[in-house]
């Protein structure tokens, strides 16, 4: 891959600069690669009707021919273009949801270029909560392809800086527009399966999405690859470059401890607790704080190049289910009794 100077564009999330914006706009309309916030984790933007600039996103991540593409949109007429048809639930969750956490797979339209959605006849799309991310939309005058802005396998991105360890040189240009605020990736809904399936959960809940639309059904989120019709599942996600072993059983510091390889290992706290021989990181006790936070303290514990990280026992209770499910992906060992 030839090489190119990665630009950074400050852009203010309140109040986004028109003029650079425009400036990153008119890079996705020549076919280029801008990675950009999301309220989720950072996507990794081109222009989603361009066969050519999508095939660059493939190059840049590393990513697995074969695992599809989100399309970000800014208006709901625009979700209406890519899509064959807006069915009456579809609609229904868009008006609840958007812009916000949650991805929709619907039947596509002849618009979409096959390489967006790896030859299936369905497309995922979503409009994100940041206003960042909707005046590019905007302005680029096309739907972004966006997968998270990280390398193939890494954790998604949650700052500026970590698109930039994996992706400088790769892309064209990053906006800096601060931590996003889930931390974690948008809730996938299968709207072409009867009844419609969760195929990844995110802080938006089945609970709330069954209040919307009625019977959803989701696959129990500690099995990896338990939801096979979205493709991604099947590839190796969310892992840093330390071996993960998440404790999921009751709390026991002791266990914890004959874990430890002294030096060598972060352990991942959700309550106050510090262990002698290992960094000890509190990365909050509630599933919003632990989603906000898991991805940046996995780089940061890469980047003092600890060898193991362990994860503390939380709750099993369905807000749990989104942090349930990367964990899942990124530890090479659960222990789970
Ligand atoms: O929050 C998010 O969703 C972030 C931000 C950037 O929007 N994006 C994101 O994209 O997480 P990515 O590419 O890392 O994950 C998208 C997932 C993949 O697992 C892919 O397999 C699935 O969506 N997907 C895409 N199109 C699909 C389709 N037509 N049917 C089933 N799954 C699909
Ligand atoms: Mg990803």
């Amino acid at each position: 891959m030839k090489k190119v100077k990665t630009l950074v564009f400050d852009i203010n999330p309140k109040r986004p600069q028109k003029s650079a914006i425009n400036r990153a706009a008119s890079i996705i309309r020549s076919a280029g690669l801008v990675a950009f916030p999301t309220e989720t984790v950072y996507g990794l933007g081109a222009d989603g009707l361009k066969s050519h600039a999508v095939k660059r996103i493939y190059e840049a991540k590393k990513r697995p021919a074969d695992n599809p593409l989100i399309l970000h949109v800014s208006s709901c007429q625009q979700a209406g273009e890519i899509a064959s048809e807006l069915p009456f639930a579809a609609k229904r969750l868009m008006k609840r949801f958007w812009p916000g956490p949650l991805t929709l797979i619907l039947e596509k339209s002849d618009i979409v270029p096959s390489n967006v959605t790896c030859g299936l006849d369905t497309v995922a799309l979503r409009m994100p909560k940041n206003a960042i991310a909707l005046k590019l939309i905007e302005a680029s005058g096309a739907p972004l392809a966006a997968p998270s802005a990280n390398l193939s396998q890494s954790p998604s991105p949650t700052m500026a800086e970590h698109v930039l360890e994996d992706l400088d040189g790769r892309i064209e240009a990053v906006i800096d527009g601060g931590r996003t605020d889930f931390g974690i990736e948008s809730t996938i809904l299968d709207l072409c399966s009867d009844p419609p399936s969760i195929l990844r959960p995110g802080s938006i809940s089945l609970l709330r999405i069954k209040k919307e639309i009625g019977p959803v059904s989701q696959n129990t989120v500690c099995e990896p690859d338990a939801a096979p019709r979205s493709p991604g599942t099947k590839h190796l996600h969310y892992r840093p470059g330390a071996k993960v072993i998440w404790v999921d059983t009751r709390y026991h510091k002791k266990r914890i401890e004959s874990l430890i390889n002294p030096g060598n290992t972060a352990v991942l706290c959700t309550r106050k607790n510090t262990y002698r021989g290992a960094k000890s990181l509190y990365i909050g006790s509630r599933p919003e704080t632990v989603a906000k936070n898991l991805y940046a303290a996995f780089r940061r514990m890469d980047a003092l190049g600890k060898g193991l990280i362990i994860i503390e026992p939380f709750g099993k209770s369905p807000e749990w289910s989104a942090v349930r499910n990367r964990l899942s992906k990124a530890a090479s060992r659960i222990i789970s009794q």
